[in-house]
C-alpha cells in the first residue's frame, strides 16, 4: 500500500473503531518487549504463513495488514469489495490469530501440532464476516525449557517452520531461545578452560535442558562441535522466523552454573557445590555455582550475555533460573535479595532495559522458600523488570501464596504434561476458571497466559483450549466449545462425535485435586507387587467414547486429512482403554498373588501380556505412535558416522533409564510401538514369570533380585541397542481397534474376568 492509502486506512480505522476503555494489564511491559520489525516485514511473514497453511491459491483470497494504530494485540476481519477477506492486526501474530479465528469459527477448519496444512475446497466462497477481537492477555507465552529436550531435540528447521506457524496462529507472542552451547564453548575457552573440561560439562543433546539449569553435567555427552555449531544456526533461523511475525523471544542469561574446572582457573572465587540431583552419580552431577556476589559472576554473566545478544539480537528479555530444583546455599533474606539483585544487575549492565524471565517452579512445594525469602528475592528486582512464569497454575498456583508475586508481573501457565508422556489427562474446568479468577484477583499482577508443557504431541485439546482461554476476557462456554471442537476436528456435524468429546471432557479431562499426575501408568512402570494405580475418572466414559468413535467411522469425510485425524484419535482412545484396563488387571493380579491363587494369577498374567500385544499392534498402526520416528530423527541429526551412536543412545536413554543406571527411570515414558514390544512387555513378562515361580514354589517374591535382573537385562541395555524400527505405520487402525474392542468387551462379559474386574481401581474425587 502506498503512503496515502495507508493514511486513509488509518483515519478510517480511527473513526470506525473507538478506543477501548482500558489497556490490558501489562501492555506497557509487553510493548517494550515486542521486536522492532517493520509492518511490511510482518505482513510478508503472515502472507507466507497463510500460503503454507491453505496453499498459494486459496491464500490469494486473504489480504493482510499490520497496523500499529489498532488496539494492542487485536485483529479485525472484514470483507473487501472484491470478495477477499481482509485481516488487519496490531502485529503479525495478531493477524495470524485472526486468520485462525476465521478458519476455525467461520470455515470450521482447525489445525493442531500434527496438522498445519488446511485444504479448502476449490472455488471456496469466503463468507462475509465482520469481527474484531483483542487479546485479554498482553502476553501469550509458550514453551518450557524442558520441551526443547523432550520434544524439539531432533527437529530440523522444516519442522520448526510449521510449529512457528502454529504458534502464531494461536496468538503466542513470547517464547524462549535456549540454545547456547556453542556460545559457552567460546566463553569458557576465553576464560581459560580446556576443550576436555568443557566436554565434561556439556550434556548430550537429549539432556541439555537439565545441564543448562545446573542439575546435571556431561551426561550422554560429549557434544560434537558440529552439533553445537549447527544448533546455533538453527536457533538463528527460528528466531528470525518468530520475530518476523512479531513474536518476542527471551534469551538465555547466566544463572551461575559453571564447569567444575572453573575452580582450576579461578581458585579464589567463591563457589557452592551444587547438590546431588536425582541421585545422579559423579561425574554427572554436582557442578559448581558461582556465588552471584563474587566478581567472577558478573564477569562471566556479562561476557556471555554480550555474546548471546551478538549472535541472536535481543528483545530485552532474558531467562535464567539459579535455583531450579536446587536449594540455595543459605536460607537468609539478605542472601536472597543480594542474589536476585546481582543476577538482574548482570543483565541490566548489558541491557539497561532488561527484563528477567523467571520460572516460579522453585517455589512449588518447597518448604525452603518461606514467604520472607520469596519476598526478598522477588522484590530485589525493580518492579516490572522480573516476569515470573507461574508454571503449573492449574494445579499448584503460587500467585496467591506470594501475594501476586509481590507485585511483579506474572504469567498464568498451564504446565499439564511431564516428560511428554501420552496418557489422556487434563483439567479443563480448572483452566477455564483459573485464568479469569487470577486476572480478577484483587491486586492481581497477572499480565499473560501461557502453556508450559514439558513435552508436546499429546492431549492437543487442552492446549487449544488454554490458548483460547488466554485470549478471551470471559470464560468459555465449555459445552459449546467441545461440541464445536468435534465439528472442526472431524469436519462433520455429528452429535455422536460431539458426545465423544463431552465424555472425554467429563472424565479424563476433568482432573481436579492435588495428587501429582506424572504420566506414570501401570503399563509403563517397572512392574512390582506394590504399585498403587489410581484414577481420577470413571473408565466407562472412555469405553463409551470409544464405541461412539468406532460407530462414527462411515461419517468421517476423506478430505482435509479428517479421516487421518479420526484414526489418530481412535488409536489414542484405544490406547487409553488398554492403559486403564492394565490398571484393573494389575489390581486383580496383586490380589491373586496376595491370596496365593496360582490359577487366577496365571490367567490374569496371560491377559496382561495379551493386552500389551494389542497395545503394540494398535500403536504400530498410527504414524504418531512410533519409536522409529524418534530414533530415525535422532540419527538423521548426525553429520558423521561417529555421531550417530551417540544420538541414538541419547534418544533411547531419555525414554527409558534417564540416566546412567535408571536415575529417573521411565519419567519420559512413551506408549509407542517398539517400546511396548521391546521394553515394556519384556519387563512385564520377566516380572510375571518370576512372580508365578514364587507362587508355585511358595516362596516370597524376591523384589530386589527382580529389580537387578530387569535393570541389567531389559532397562539398561535398551539404551545401547541399535535395532531399527519402522517409521511407517502398519495395519488398518480401524480394524485393529474394532477387533480389540470386540475382544476386550467380550472379556468383560467373561465370568472369570468379570469377577476380577469388579474390583475397580480406586476413583478419587
Ligand atoms: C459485508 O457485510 C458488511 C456488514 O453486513 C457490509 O457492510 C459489507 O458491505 C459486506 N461486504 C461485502 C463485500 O459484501
Ligand atoms: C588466590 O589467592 C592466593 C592467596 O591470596 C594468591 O596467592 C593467589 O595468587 C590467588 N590466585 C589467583 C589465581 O588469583
Ligand atoms: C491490595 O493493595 C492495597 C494497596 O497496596 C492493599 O491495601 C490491599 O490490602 C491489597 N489487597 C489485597 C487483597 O491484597
Ligand atoms: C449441527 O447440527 C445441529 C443439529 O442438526 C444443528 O442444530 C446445528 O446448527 C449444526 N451446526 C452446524 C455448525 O452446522
Ligand atoms: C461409572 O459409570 C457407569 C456408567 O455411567 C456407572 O454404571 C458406574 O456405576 C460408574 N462407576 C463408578 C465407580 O462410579
Ligand atoms: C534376593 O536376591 C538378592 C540379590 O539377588 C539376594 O542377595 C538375596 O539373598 C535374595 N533374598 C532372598 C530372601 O532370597
Ligand atoms: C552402554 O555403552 C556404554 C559405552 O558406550 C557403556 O559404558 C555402558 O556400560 C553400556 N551399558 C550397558 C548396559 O551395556
Amino acid at each position: 500500500m502506498d503512503l496515502i492509502l495507508k493514511l486513509c486506512a488509518v483515519i478510517a480505522l480511527i473513526i470506525l473503531f473507538e478506543p477501548k476503555a482500558f489497556a490490558a494489564p501489562g501492555q506497557e511491559l509487553a510493548e517494550s518487549l515486542a521486536p522492532n520489525i517493520s509492518p511490511d516485514v510482518q505482513e510478508q511473514a503472515v502472507r507466507e504463513l497463510i500460503q503454507r497453511v491453505v496453499g498459494p491459491n486459496a491464500a490469494k483470497l486473504f489480504v493482510v495488514e499490520v497496523n500499529k494504530l489498532l488496539e494492542f494485540r487485536s485483529y479485525q476481519i472484514s470483507q473487501l469489495d472484491d470478495g477477499k477477506v481482509l485481516i488487519a492486526g496490531w502485529d503479525g501474530v495478531s493477524v495470524a490469530k485472526g486468520f485462525h479465528y476465521y478458519l476455525k469459527y467461520v470455515l470450521n477448519k482447525d489445525l493442531d501440532w500434527f496438522k498445519t496444512h488446511i485444504e479448502l475446497p476449490p472455488n471456496v466462497q469466503l463468507p462475509n464476516v465482520t469481527y474484531s477481537s483483542q487479546s485479554a492477555s498482553s502476553i501469550i507465552y509458550y514453551q518450557n525449557v524442558c520441551t526443547w529436550s523432550y520434544s524439539f531435540v531432533w527437529w530440523n528447521f522444516g519442522q520448526w517452520r510449521r510449529h512457528i506457524d502454529w504458534m502464531a496462529l494461536m496468538g503466542i507472542s513470547l517464547t524462549i531461545a535456549p540454545i547456547q552451547e556453542a556460545i559457552w564453548q567460546d566463553v569458557y575457552k576465553q576464560l581459560g578452560l580446556e576443550d576436555e573440561e568443557i566436554d565434561a560439562h556439556l550434556a548430550g543433546p537429549a539432556f541439555q535442558a537439565w545441564q543448562r539449569m545446573g542439575n546435571i553435567r556431561g551426561w550422554a555427552g560429549p557434544l560434537p562441535p558440529n552439533y553445537r555449531r549447527l544448533q546455533v544456526l538453527l536457533q538463528q533461523q527460528i528466531l528470525q522466523a518468530q520475530r518476523s511475525l512479531g513474536m518476542s523471544v527471551a534469551l538465555p542469561a547466566f544463572a551461575g552454573h559453571v564447569p567444575v574446572a572453573m575452580r582450576r582457573v579461578y581458585p579464589n572465587a567463591s563457589y557452592t557445590e551444587v547438590e546431588r540431583w536425582n541421585k545422579f552419580p559423579d561425574p554427572y552431577c554436582c557442578g559448581l555455582f558461582v556465588e552471584p556476589q563474587d566478581p567472577l559472576f558478573k564477569q562471566v554473566a556479562t561476557h556471555f550475555l554480550h555474546r548471546v545478544i551478538q549472535r541472536y539480537g535481543s528483545n530485552h528479555i532474558y531467562f535464567c533460573d539459579p535455583f531450579n530444583e536446587l536449594q540455595p546455599r543459605v536460607a537468609d533474606a539478605d542472601y536472597m535479595r543480594a542474589t536476585a539483585a546481582q543476577v538482574y544487575g548482570s543483565m541490566s549492565a548489558v541491557d539497561p532495559d532488561a527484563v528477567w524471565l523467571l520460572q516460579g517452579w522453585m517455589f512449588v512445594k518447597n518448604i525452603f522458600w518461606t514467604d520472607a525469602l520469596i519476598e526478598a528475592f522477588l522484590t530485589a528486582v525493580p518492579r516490572g523488570h522480573l516476569l515470573v512464569l507461574d508454571l503449573q497454575s492449574e494445579q499448584f498456583p503460587q500467585y496467591q501464596r506470594t501475594f501476586s508475586y509481590y507485585g511483579q508481573p506474572f504469567v498464568w501457565c498451564m504446565l499439564h504434561n511431564f516428560g511428554g508422556t501420552l496418557g489422556m489427562f487434563g483439567s479443563v474446568e480448572l483452566v477455564n476458571k483459573g485464568i479469569t479468577s487470577a486476572r480478577q484477583m484483587p491486586n492481581s499482577s497477572m499480565v499473560g497466559v501461557g502453556i508450559t508443557p514439558e513435552g508436546i504431541g499429546q492431549n492437543y485439546v487442552l492446549y487449544s483450549l488454554a490458548m483460547e482461554c488466554g485470549w478471551s476476557l470471559s470464560r468459555l462456554s465449555l459445552d459449546q466449545w467441545f461440541d464445536h471442537y468435534a465439528l472442526v476436528r472431524y469436519g462433520v456435524n455429528n452429535s455422536n462425535l460431539a458426545q465423544v468429546w463431552q465424555l472425554l471432557r467429563g472424565s479424563v479431562y476433568a482432573f481436579k485435586g492435588l495428587k501429582k499426575m506424572r504420566g506414570k501408568y501401570t503399563i509403563t512402570r517397572r512392574p512390582a507387587l506394590n504399585l498403587q494405580p489410581w484414577s481420577w475418572y470413571n473408565g466407562s466414559s472412555v469405553v463409551q467414547a470409544w464405541q461412539l468413535l468406532l460407530e462414527a467411522h462411515d461419517t468421517i469425510p476423506m478430505e482435509d486429512d479428517k479421516y487421518e485425524i479420526y484414526l489418530h484419535d481412535l488409536i489414542d482412545v484405544t490406547r487409553q482403554f488398554l492403559q486403564q484396563s492394565a490398571d484393573k488387571l494389575y489390581v486383580n493380579l496383586k490380589s491373586a498373588y496376595r491370596k496365593g491363587q496360582l490359577d487366577r494369577f496365571e490367567y490374569i498374567a496371560g491377559q496382561m501380556l495379551e493386552l500389551l500385544d494389542d497395545l503394540e499392534r494398535v500403536l504400530a498402526s498410527g504414524r504418531h505412535f512410533l519409536l522409529g520416528t524418534w530414533l530415525e530423527a535422532a540419527k538423521r541429526m548426525a553429520t558423521s558416522a561417529k555421531e550417530q551412536p551417540l544420538y541414538e543412545f541419547n534418544a533411547r536413554n531419555q525414554l527409558t533409564a534417564w540416566g546412567p543406571t535408571g536415575q529417573i527411570l521411565d519419567y519420559a515414558n512413551k506408549q509407542w510401538s517398539g517400546l511396548v514390544r521391546d521394553y515394556y512387555k519384556p519387563r512385564w513378562a520377566m516380572f510375571l514369570d518370576a512372580a508365578t515361580l514364587a507362587l508355585k514354589s511358595h516362596q516370597e517374591f524376591n523384589s530386589s533380585a527382580f529389580k537387578e535382573r530387569v535393570a541389567n537385562e531389559v532397562e539398561l541395555p535398551f539404551s545401547n541397542k541399535t535395532d531399527v524400527y519402522s517409521v511407517k505405520p502398519e495395519g488398518n487402525p480401524w480394524l485393529i481397534s474394532l477387533e480389540i474392542y470386540e475382544k476386550w468387551i467380550r472379556h468383560a462379559q467373561n465370568s472369570q474376568f468379570l469377577h476380577y474386574n469388579r474390583l475397580f481401581v480406586k476413583i478419587l474425587d
